[in-house]
């Protein structure tokens, strides 16, 4: 079977930045460079740092297809791989492109293709097929979904933005349907990564990430590989407020969110 990463793994014990355990615990943010951690909803780059470096080779194409203020696209540059990414807001995909786009980055090696569109429709897949073939390449090596978490971030007024979903149902049939769009274009043994967190509706715990996992696991071309647990540092909203929020889970009989998902799956 061909190597999906370039580790060598005579020299497996020098890697020691590689987490190889399920519970990533992330102490603070990697905020060098452009990652500014500002977009509401972003992820810590060091999630696409990881899976890039286990699962993908230089040279190799990710894609993205929410991809936000651009944290993967910009791991992707600074490691060398190619990579695409589909966010629905043109004003988010042009902030993305301006911090892919700096010059420290730039090496002239990958491409880096950003396209405003929305990911469950057909004609974004099209597109994407063309920017591949543009590229002569027929596939992509690692896929990452890091959707909105339901209604908890509205990102706009946009009817297909996933964060607009009429229900936990209905979001988790465009989500199904992000997946379906995409999952062709992914090599077989690749993988797609999916970072998911859970929500809380009318004093109800929503487990989204198993939601979701649950409709992963029904597919035919997927297998699991993995479920990392991350640790979640609290949210602006949530910053100086540990108090009133320890008394709020007390009152409520509940306990604060302080993790999300990474799922791992394997294309058959
Ligand atoms: C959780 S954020 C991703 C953040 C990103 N990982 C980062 O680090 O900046 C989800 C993004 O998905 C976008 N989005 C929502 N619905 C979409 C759709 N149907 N197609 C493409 N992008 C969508 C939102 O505008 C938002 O920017």
């Amino acid at each position: 079977m061909r190597k999906i990463n370039d580790l060598d793994l005579k020299k497996w014990k020098q890697y020691k930045d590689i987490i190889t355990d399920s519970l990533w615990i992330f102490e603070e943010r990697d905020k060098s460079g452009p990652h500014k951690g500002d977009y509401h909803g972003n992820f810590v780059p060091q999630i696409p740092y990881q899976l890039i470096r286990r699962f993908t080779k230089k040279d190799d194409v990710v894609l993205d297809a929410f991809l936000g203020s651009g944290t993967t696209l910009i791991e992707c540059r600074r490691l060398q791989r190619n990579g695409i990414g589909i966010e629905l807001l043109p004003e988010i995909a042009e902030l993305a492109k301006e911090r892919i786009n700096q010059k420290s980055l730039f090496d002239g090696r990958v491409f880096t293709e950003v396209l405003v569109g929305d990911s469950t429709k057909i004609e974004t897949r099209n597109k994407v097929n063309e920017i591949l073939k543009f590229y002569n390449r027929k596939n992509v090596q690692l896929i990452i979904l890091h959707p909105p978490y339901h209604d908890i971030i509205k990102f706009s007024d946009n009817p297909n933005d996933l964060s607009n979903a009429g229900s936990v149902e209905d979001f988790l049939n465009l989500f199904d349907k992000v997946v379906t769009n995409f999952i062709d274009l992914l090599e077989i043994n690749h993988y797609l990564a999916v970072i998911i967190g859970d929500k809380y509706e009318k004093s109800e715990w929503i487990p989204l990430g198993f939601m979701i996992l649950q409709r992963l696991l029904i597919r035919d071309d997927l297998k699991l590989k993995s479920i990392v647990v991350k640790n979640m540092v609290n949210n602006r909203a949530k910053r100086n407020q540990e108090n009133l929020w320890r008394y709020r889970a007390l009152v409520g009989g509940f306990y604060i969110f302080k993790h999300e998902y990474i799922l791992l799956l394997q294309k058959k």
